[in-house]
């Protein structure tokens, strides 16, 4: 920084590297890629760039780091941090056309795909091989798989079977300077020197563009079974997600969700049969999956059991195709819902699993305290609620100056309890002013001097993650 306009020099070099229809400076192309799932915001880069080959990447970025000027890397756009957001301007460098699944070495349960190909599409072509690739985001239909990468996504079924952090086996990248290189070997164990792979996945786009991913892969499970539990206190709910882990159980998604939640959702998706009396402040959504259906009924059955230690009402039991559809289309479009409903700002805390229901009380607290309303959801299983703060009546000057010193002082909440600020949106843009609540100088030091060693000029998403990088 300070970096370069993009001017007709530079436009006629990414033309000679790409054919023309590739080189995009429209406004309608422009403005897609001007904003992601995040809030409001947008930030128009000067061009998108839509390379097909690690070679065009490299070109592209060795042009770039030599005449500084900015790079920041787009998926599909369904970020929840701002992480796509060109703030600078510059390059929206636009992975779209990365989008083939290069080889499925079923022997070993590994694929190798590019980083455009929609999470939901590459986890159907391996379910048709018998193959399983866990990791579901809630855009799992629209969003890229070099994104979830990048942001290091979750998803429901992290509770059981990880993020996607755990199925990172190596990884191509292409570094600021325009080197390509292998992070890492398709193995199972690696013990070999710094994990570079680990230290990509969730860099966020600010370290190096991936042009080519490893992912390890575990077989297709065959049956699961959905309960929807019904609680009149949320903190009880909250408290409920616990009990069933220490009984020994441990679903393939164990959601929360607050009234307003799923109420909103419900607007969303027709003729759903589901009851909600007033007295109803939260529900949980609890997935067993396995091989053996004796074995689902089972533990479905004593986790019924185990909730009925609190005050619910009626269990609902999904063992139909349809139903349990049905219930998932409803989580996963509580996001979506909550954001039409009102201006919003989304936080994306976690804590350790038992720590929930204080975590849940203090959310609450801080809301009457700094005049905000919230309303949560997300993986209680992991310990992971998104708050979704909505700007309701709340006038512009309070949202503007009052409610981020109720999210610091939220996010110092959460540090206390041994938590931290993202679970699984990532920090981006939006939550980088918080940094300092979850790390000291000397670790913000360390993670500053990393960024150095990989883009010396900062020209790989820059004003991400850290403050004035
Ligand atoms: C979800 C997204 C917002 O859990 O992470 O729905
Ligand atoms: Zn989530």
């Amino acid at each position: 920084m300070p970096f370069n306009k993009i001017t007709p020099a530079d436009i006629s070099f990414f033309k000679s590297i790409l054919e023309e229809k590739y080189v995009l400076a429209d406004e309608e192309n422009l403005s897609r890629c001007a904003s992601d799932q995040t809030e409001d915001l947008h930030y128009l880069p000067e061009i998108a760039l839509q390379p097909g080959t690690t070679e065009e990447v490299s070109k592209i970025l060795k042009h770039c780091n030599d005449n500084n000027l900015p790079v920041t890397a787009r998926g599909a756009g369904t970020g929840l941090s701002g992480g796509a957001l060109p703030v600078f301007g510059g390059i929206c460098l636009d992975m779209k056309r990365f989008n083939k699944i290069l080889h499925v070495d079923k022997r070993n349960f590994q694929v190798t795909t590019e980083p455009g190909v929609i999470t939901q599409e590459l986890q159907e072509h391996l379910k048709a091989e018998g193959l399983f690739y866990p990791p579901d985001p809630a855009s799992k239909g629209s969003c890229f798989i070099g994104g979830n990468v990048s942001e290091n996504s979750g998803g429901p079924r992290a509770v059981k079977y990880g993020v996607v952090k755990d199925y990172v086996l190596n990884l191509e990248i292409v570094l600021a300077n325009g080197e390509i290189m292998w992070t890492g070997a398709n193995v199972l164990k690696n013990a070999t020197g710094y994990n570079l792979t680990q230290l990509v996945v969730g860099s966020e786009g600010t370290l190096c563009i991936i042009t080519k991913i490893v992912l390890r892969l575990i077989p297709a499970v065959k049956h699961d079974l959905l309960l929807l539990v019904p609680f009149r206190s949320a903190v009880e709910a909250c408290a409920a997600v616990n009990a069933i882990f220490l009984a020994g159980y441990t679903p393939s998604a164990l959601e929360f969700m607050e009234r307003d939640a799923l109420e909103w959702s419900m607007r969303y998706v027709q003729s759903t049969g589901i009851n909600l009396p007033a007295d109803i402040a939260a529900h949980l959504l609890i997935e067993v999956d396995g091989n053996h259906m004796e074995e689902l009924y089972r533990d479905a059955e004593a986790i019924s059991l185990i909730v009925q230690q609190y005050d619910i009402d009626e269990v609902l039991f999904a063992d139909s195709h349809e139903q349990k559809q049905m219930l998932w289309t409803l989580r996963r479009k509580v996001g979506e819902a909550v954001k039409s409903n009102s201006i919003y700002k989304e936080e994306d805390t976690v804590v350790p699993r038992a720590e929930l229901p204080e975590l849940l009380k203090v959310i609450k607290e801080l809301g009457a305290e700094y005049g905000f309303r919230s309303v949560c959801y997300g993986h209680a299983g992991d310990g992971n609620l998104h708050v979704n703060i909505v700007k309701g009546d709340m006038s512009d000057e309070d949202w503007q100056t009052k409610l981020p010193q109720g999210i610091r002082k939220l996010f110092k909440e959460v540090v206390r309890m041994g938590g931290t600020l993202s679970g699984e949106h990532g920090i981006g843009l939006v939550q980088k002013e918080y940094m300092d609540i979850a790390f000291n100088e000397v670790q913000m030091s360390l993670m500053r001097q990393i960024k150095q060693v990989f883009d010396p000029k900062g020209i790989l998403n820059p004003g991400k993650i850290l403050m004035n990088v």
